[in-house]
């Protein structure tokens, strides 16, 4: 199987998302910020839901912390750009990928199957970055400035699904959780397929 370079993804986002990402690019702002937010909620998320396993709550304190300066970041340049940030919108993609990844009884158990859901939105969110920083990436100097955020931020979420994959590691046999990954990239994929392509990060 072939991953995407070094992401557990088996298909690209599709090329009309970034082109409706630079036509409402302070949408797509917007949405990421709160994704920023979630992505620190959901690293806490994981220290109150599983409160017997200790060895996650170093790593999602630091998760969290660092998600939360990227949520600084992304507002700060929302107030620069005079966008409100606006309320957040339920997550959809998110929310079939727990679906599909937490069914019970068909992945790695409870923590496995969280570490794998957040692996996956990490992964997703990094070849977003990537695919923006990329299409940022030309004359005028403002896009220029973004590109390379949104390159730093794909770095980020890039360490973070591996974060995610590692401590999937700990609690289950590495081979058991590499299965899984390749079972779920193919099921992201369809998610993919059929998601609607919209001015939002997911
Ligand atoms: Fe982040
Ligand atoms: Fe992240």
């Amino acid at each position: 199987m072939s991953f995407l370079n070094g992401l557990p993804l088996v298909c690209e986002t599709p090329q009309e998302w970034a082109s409706l990402a630079l036509e409402q690019l302070d949408e797509v702002l917007r949405d990421h910020a709160w994704c920023e937010f979630k992505a620190a909620s959901a690293g806490l998320g994981m220290i109150a839901r599983f409160p017997d396993h200790d060895f996650l709550s170093r790593p999602m304190i630091a998760l969290a912390q660092e998600e939360l300066l990227h949520f600084r970041q992304v507002t700060d340049l929302l107030r620069e750009r005079g966008v409100a940030l606006g309320a957040p919108k339920p997550d959809e993609y998110v929310r079939r990928l727990r679906t599909v990844v937490c069914a019970k009884g068909q992945g790695l158990g409870d923590v496995g199957d969280h570490l794998i859901l957040n692996a996956f939105v990490e992964a997703r969110s990094c070849e977003r970055f990537r695919v923006l920083a990329a299409a940022l990436d030309g004359d005028d100097s403002d896009e220029r400035d973004l590109a390379r955020f949104y390159q730093r931020l794909a770095e980020a979420e890039s360490r973070h699904w591996e974060t995610f994959r590692d401590l999937a590691m700990e609690v289950c046999a590495p081979d058991q959780v590499r299965r899984r990954i390749e079972e779920v990239a193919h099921l992201e994929a369809d998610l993919i397929a059929q998601h609607p392509i919209e001015a939002r990060m997911h």
